[in-house]
């Protein structure tokens, strides 16, 4: 087995390697993931992707550490960030009440928090006390009913600045990396030139340090859209529908299980 990849692992592949980040939500797929990437992600889009809800924001903190403490099981040798869910992070005690939740109860190496300038004050409350702490910037899901839906940023000046002046926010307040999601690939090329520590993109182009993928997106199952970042490395609905309705009829016409699966 590879070494247990560690914040600083992560720090040094900063403009020498690509940091390669996957969701997972169970032991399982995180078993088969964990000997490919650098970085296994419990996203609260698992409230979508596995509870079937229309968007992150009901996911929570029991969701997220049960789904982790599952993560923990099947990988041994990845980095496990967890997402903090919209409503766990409101002020700076609750914010940190949670995260201590999350260091003592799952195999967690550090916690994400959507938002910029305006979530300094809390990144900076859980750095001073031992918890190291992503930032999320650009496109955050969980505004997607505040804002109305998902939107695309950086796409004017004043926007730019003001990611900008997220990311730099976030770093000055002790934040370890950076996830940045659905920005204009030359915003999030210049924030990266600019952070000392590493960014991850989704939807934010090739000039990052690493990139992060939604497992079901990846591997073509979650079908109810595909986002013009994602790319389906196979068609896994189809696979899984054609697998199972082989099966049933097999079972329905008495075909399986033939002598090869008797005892
Ligand atoms: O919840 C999630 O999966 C995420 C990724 C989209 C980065 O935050």
């Amino acid at each position: 087995m590879d070494k247990k990849v560690t914040l600083k692992t992560l720090q040094s592949m900063k403009g020498n390697q690509n940091v390669v980040m996957i969701t997972a939500y169970d032991a399982l797929f995180a078993s088969l993931f964990d000997d490919h990437v650098d970085v296994i992600l419990i996203g609260d889009s698992l409230n979508m992707s596995f509870a079937g809800k229309p968007d992150t924001l009901s996911a929570t903190m029991d969701q997220m550490i049960y789904h982790t403490q599952a993560v923990g099981m099947g990988a041994k040798k990845s980095f496990l960030l967890v997402d903090m869910p919209f409503g766990s992070y409101m002020d700076k005690k609750q914010a940190l009440k949670n995260a201590v939740r999350v260091y003592q109860e799952t195999s967690a190496d550090a916690v994400k928090i959507e938002g910029g300038k305006e979530k300094a004050d809390i990144v900076r409350h859980l750095t001073d006390n031992a918890i190291a702490v992503f930032g999320h910037i650009g496109l955050k899901p969980q505004n997607a009913r505040s804002e109305g839906g998902y939107s695309v940023k950086g796409k004017n000046e004043e926007e730019k600045q003001s990611i900008i002046a997220d990311a730099l926010a976030l770093q000055e307040a002790g934040a370890v990396a950076i996830i940045i999601e659905g920005v204009k690939s030359d915003v999030a090329t210049e924030i990266t030139a600019t952070l000392t520590i590493p960014t991850i993109g989704i939807g934010a182009g090739n000039g990052v340090d690493g990139q992060v993928l939604v497992w079901s997106d990846l591997l073509g199952l979650f079908e109810a859209f595909v986002p013009k970042f994602v790319k389906t490395y196979i068609k896994g609905g189809n696979l899984v529908r054609d697998a199972v309705k082989q099966y049933a009829s097999e079972v329905k016409n008495g075909i399986f299980p033939n002598e090869n699966f008797r005892y």
